[in-house]
Order: C-alpha cells, then sequence, then structure tokens
C-alpha cells in the first residue's frame, strides 16, 4: 500500500494528519482499504510504503491484529515516488504484489483483477475506471484484446483519447522491479508502466466500472462523505440505509434542535436548541454546535466549536476549530486545525 505521499492537495487537513489517516465518518481512510483487502484470502501480509509521517499511522494500525490482517510498516529515508517506494518495500519479496494506492477507495473484485493476472500470465496487471475527466490521473490506452498499448500520466485536455484512468491499482510480478533503479525516485506511471509497453511486455487492463473514487482534493474527501450517506458505497453506518440521521448514543442533542438526514453526529457532540444540522453534515467527536448554529454539506472534525447563531456551509473544518458567534462560512472554505474565526465575519 503506496501511503507515504505528503497529501499536498488536501493541505491544510493534512499537515498534522497524513492522508490515509484522514477520518471517514469516525474511521481513519486506511481502515475502509483494509476491509477491502481482507476479503481477498490470498493476501496474507500488508506492507504499508510510508514516508511522511509515519509514526502517526503505525500508532493507529500497529501489527494489524485489530484491523484483522497482518501489517509491516516500510519506512523510506526519503520519498522515492511511487515506482522506488513500491521496489524499496518488495526487497525481499519474490510473490507477485498487489500494489494499492493509499487514497482510492472502491468496491473492486481483487481476487477477480489476481485471476486475471494468473490466466493471462502477465507481468503486470493494472485496473482501470472511466471517469469524466482523465486530466487529474493516468490516462491508459487498451486493445481489444485487453493489453495496455499507452500509458499517459496527467494528460492535457487536448491529449485525451479515452476515457478510462489508472485506478491506482496493480498486480505485478518483481522480476521486472529491477528495471526501476535503486534508491532513487522513480515514478511507476511515468517511467516503469511505458517501459514495460516498449518493451513488448504482456500488461493487461481490468476495465472496473463500479465505484471507484480517489479522496486526494477536498472536493472529493466531501464526496465519499456524500456517497456513503447517500448509499452509493456500502459503508457502516449507512449500509442500506441512506437518508438516515446518525446520532451517536453518546452525543446529546438538545430538545428543539433539527437535525436533518443524512448526516453523522459522533460521541460526545453537543447540539443546542435551535441549531440545525444536515443534510450531508458530519458533525467530529465532542465538538459543540451552539444555540441557532447551522452546519449543512460540511465536514466538521472533532473538538469545534461552532458558536451561536454561526452559519456553515459546504466546508470543511479541522480539528480544535473556533467559529465565532454569527460568522458565515460559505465558500468551500477548508479551516486547517485550531483555526479561529472572529464573530460576524465571512468567509
Ligand atoms: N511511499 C511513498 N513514497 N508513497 C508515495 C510517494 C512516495 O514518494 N509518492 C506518492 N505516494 C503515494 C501517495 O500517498 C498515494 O497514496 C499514492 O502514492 C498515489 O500518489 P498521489 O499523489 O495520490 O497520485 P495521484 O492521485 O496524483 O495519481 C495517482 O493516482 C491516480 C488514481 O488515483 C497515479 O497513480 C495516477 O496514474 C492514477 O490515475
Ligand atoms: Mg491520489
Amino acid at each position: 500500500m503506496l501511503a507515504g505521499g505528503k497529501g499536498t492537495r488536501l493541505r491544510p487537513l493534512t499537515i498534522h494528519t497524513p492522508k490515509p489517516i484522514v477520518p471517514i465518518f469516525n474511521r481513519p481512510f486506511l481502515h475502509y482499504q483494509l476491509d477491502l483487502l481482507k476479503q481477498v484470502a490470498e493476501i496474507d501480509e500488508v506492507i504499508l510504503s510510508l514516508n511522511y509521517q509515519p509514526r502517526r499511522i503505525e500508532e493507529i494500525f500497529g501489527d494489524g491484529s485489530e484491523a484483522g490482517l497482518s501489517i509491516r510498516y516500510v519506512v523510506e529515508p526519503a520519498p522515492l515516488g511511487t515506482g522506488g517506494a513500491i521496489r524499496y518495500a518488495s526487497e525481499s519479496l519474490g510473490e507477485s504484489v498487489v500494489v494499492f494506492n493509499g487514497d482510492v477507495l472502491t468496491e473492486v473484485d481483487l481476487a477477480a483483477v489476481i485471476r486475471l493476472h494468473r490466466e493471462r500470465k502477465a507481468k503486470a496487471t493494472i485496473v482501470l475506471t472511466p471517469v469524466e475527466n482523465p486530466t487529474a490521473y493516468g490516462l491508459v490506452e487498451t486493445d481489444a484484446q485487453g493489453n495496455v498499448t499507452r500509458f499517459l500520466e496527467k494528460p492535457n485536455p487536448d491529449e485525451i483519447t479515452c476515457d478510462t484512468i489508472n485506478a491506482g491499482i496493480y498486480v505485478l510480478e518483481p522480476d521486472t522491479f529491477d528495471r526501476i533503479p535503486k534508491d532513487t525516485p522513480w515514478s511507476i506511471e511515468r517511467s516503469f508502466f511505458p517501459s514495460l509497453i516498449e518493451r513488448g511486455e504482456t500488461f493487461v487492463a481490468y476495465v472496473y466500472r463500479g465505484y471507484w473514487i480517489d479522496i486526494g482534493t477536498p472536493e472529493k474527501y466531501m464526496q465519499v462523505h456524500r456517497d456513503i450517506m447517500d448509499g452509493r458505497y456500502h459503508a457502516a453506518p449507512f449500509s442500506g440505509e441512506s437518508q438516515r440521521a446518525f446520532v451517536s448514543p453518546l452525543a446529546r442533542v438538545e430538545e428543539g434542535a433539527h437535525i436533518e438526514g443524512p448526516c453523522f453526529i459522533d460521541d460526545g457532540a453537543v447540539i443546542k436548541t435551535g441549531a440545525r444540522i444536515g443534510p450531508h453534515a458530519v458533525i467530529g467527536r465532542q465538538c459543540h454546535v451552539e444555540e441557532h448554529a447551522s452546519v449543512e454539506r460540511s465536514i466538521v472534525w472533532a473538538n469545534c466549536r461552532i458558536g451561536q447563531d454561526a452559519v456553515v456551509r459546504r466546508s470543511i473544518l479541522g480539528r480544535h476549530c473556533h467559529i465565532g458567534h454569527n460568522a458565515v462560512l460559505d465558500a468551500d472554505a477548508v479551516l486547517g486545525d485550531k483555526s479561529v474565526v472572529t464573530d460576524y465575519t465571512r468567509l
């Protein structure tokens, strides 16, 4: 699992929280990925390839026993890029390796991907998924037999020839890793994959049309919460119950507060009289939403205080933020941990 990036596009959220553990509701993101890997009997160990704030991640997952998987950590001395990280983390491995970008959420059938890889005796198998705009991804062209014929990372708009992109999930044969130089930053997308095509190696595509998202930008981070609340991706506590207002039994919602589903209110949160929560609001642990404040289509991390009559719309708040009374946040604001917005401020 490649989980060593700096998460720059999610800043300021990722200043103190590396991307693999940003919360989705009340669970660090990686948990959702581990749930998928756990379903594949053949996967007996997960290696987390880390660089940015590795200790924070290790503290959460430990040896993996709680998550139900064996987890090992490989920390690069300096960022080696996606290709360099794969080589560095796979040094002692002789078997086929499943590589997963640490920021994608999907329901792809990994066992079927591994099966295809074996059947085709491929050197590499890559999962592709269709998107509307491939410019933020790796564009991948294939032929009629499902072989990869071209890989173009972050294409310009005039270079778009198809809608299938690299979903960030591969099965690779380690005997190809000697093409990645040792201890040198190297990109799997820009160098390794194009080199496989150039040499005519068996490089196979598995096209997946189900749920897939890369959570690496504030828009997508918001969207994944919406998708779960609306039932487009099945995860607790919303599985099969879209439009649900989930209120933790350990939260306190005062009489006269208005809760509109779908929304999520975590342990220890206090919602005061006249406050409005939802739709599509996530209120983190121990947050206080004061009288007549309103939060909708927003994600609020733990320990924030939203003052009286304040309005928070279409925004993301890091931990321990303080929004003064009558303040209005209404423009895709993304606030880092401990931000203070003074009374009556408009953002
Ligand atoms: N260990 C390690 N070291 N991990 C890294 C490094 C590194 O130097 N650089 C990036 N990563 C990890 C990130 O943490 C992330 O989980 C994954 O590698 C991919 O990096 P991103 O920075 O998120 O790449 P991207 O989203 O722009 O593009 C990649 O993913 C797309 C799908 O989401 C590419 O693989 C695209 O081709 C692909 O379409
Ligand atoms: Mg990404």
